[in-house]
């Protein structure tokens, strides 16, 4: 089932877990992810960041191998196909366009005014499609796709003032954590976490998933955090299996065999991560 995110993480905030969103990368990774989420039960969203979007073909040929996977695997768990970092708004009307029910627009790069106003804009354009729409502020540092940025933490009027004017639905405040890997112990700032979780009453988004202790995610959660992104793990646990797998097959070059030796490492960091977020069982 197609979903926005809308119900999926208002339910997950009355319940206290949160919904994974694991990035995809190819029809292989889409096709592993749906299974396991359907297997143990899980809502999940697919994200889709600008980078895998020109990798696969495009926009559209995106959201037509998501539908098609979910139609033909019977996948009936809620599944949001969602742009990760949308970096314009004509990024994020192409998606709309194009049948994602989810977009993020991060003009966390823009001063706080510009970012209210883009994100407005968009929010007035995803509104009539039924798209929910994630923002970001402050700024999430680290490297993703290749684009390396600096942490800023984002500020709690800040955090206020920019979910009343834009009415965003969900909301990734920067608060310490990075995209790829961390430099030591990741140290997010839960007192204002949960303090933007309660004066915004806007559900919270978690960006840099990876290398996050357990016990951090955990009390993200418990600060308002209702959607987890994982992107980097996965790509690690599964280019680790591949290469083991070449080292111990040389001769093989069938691809699909190369390509699906790498299954059961995502398959099993999927499972791994919906228990720890607590969304089995939850779709
Ligand atoms: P990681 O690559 O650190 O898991 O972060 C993913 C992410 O936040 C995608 O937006």
């Amino acid at each position: 089932m197609i979903v926005n995110m809308k119900d999926m993480l208002n339910k997950a905030k009355k319940g206290k877990y949160a919904v994974p969103q694991f990035n995809i990368n190819n029809l292989e990774w889409t096709k592993y992810i749906l299974e396991e989420c359907q297997k143990n039960n899980s809502p999940v969203i697919l994200g889709v960041s600008e980078g895998a979007i020109k990798y696969i073909g495009g926009y559209s040929v995106v959201v037509s191998l998501i539908k098609e996977l979910v139609k033909e695997l019977k996948i009936t768990i809620p599944v949001a196909i969602h742009l990760d970092h949308g970096t314009s708004i004509d990024s994020c009307i192409k998606a709309i366009n194009a049948g994602f029910t989810s977009v993020m627009l991060d003009a966390s790069k823009e001063i706080l005014d510009e970012n209210i106003k883009l994100t407005k804009e968009i929010m007035r354009y995803a509104s009539k499609f039924k798209v929910t729409v994630e923002a970001e502020i402050g700024h999430i540092g680290g490297t993703e796709d290749n684009v390396t940025s600096n942490i800023m933490f984002a500020k709690v009027d800040e955090s206020i003032r920019f979910t009343k004017e834009t009415k965003v639905d969900f909301l990734a405040p920067a608060l310490g954590s990075v995209h790829g890997l961390y430099k030591g112990e990741p140290n997010l700032d839960f007192k204002r976490m949960l303090e933007i979780s309660i004066k915004t009453s806007t559900p919270l988004v978690l960006h840099g998933g990876t290398g996050i202790p357990d016990d951090k995610i955990r009390e993200a959660i418990s600060c308002g955090i209702v959607k987890i992104n994982i992107n980097t793990e996965l790509q690690i646990v599964w280019s680790n299996a591949v290469k083991m797998y070449l080292s111990n097959n040389p001769m093989v070059y069938d691809p699909r065999k190369i390509i699906g030796s790498g299954e059961m490492a995502i398959k099993e960091t999927v499972r791994q991560k919906i228990i720890l977020l607590g969304s089995e069982n939850q779709a």
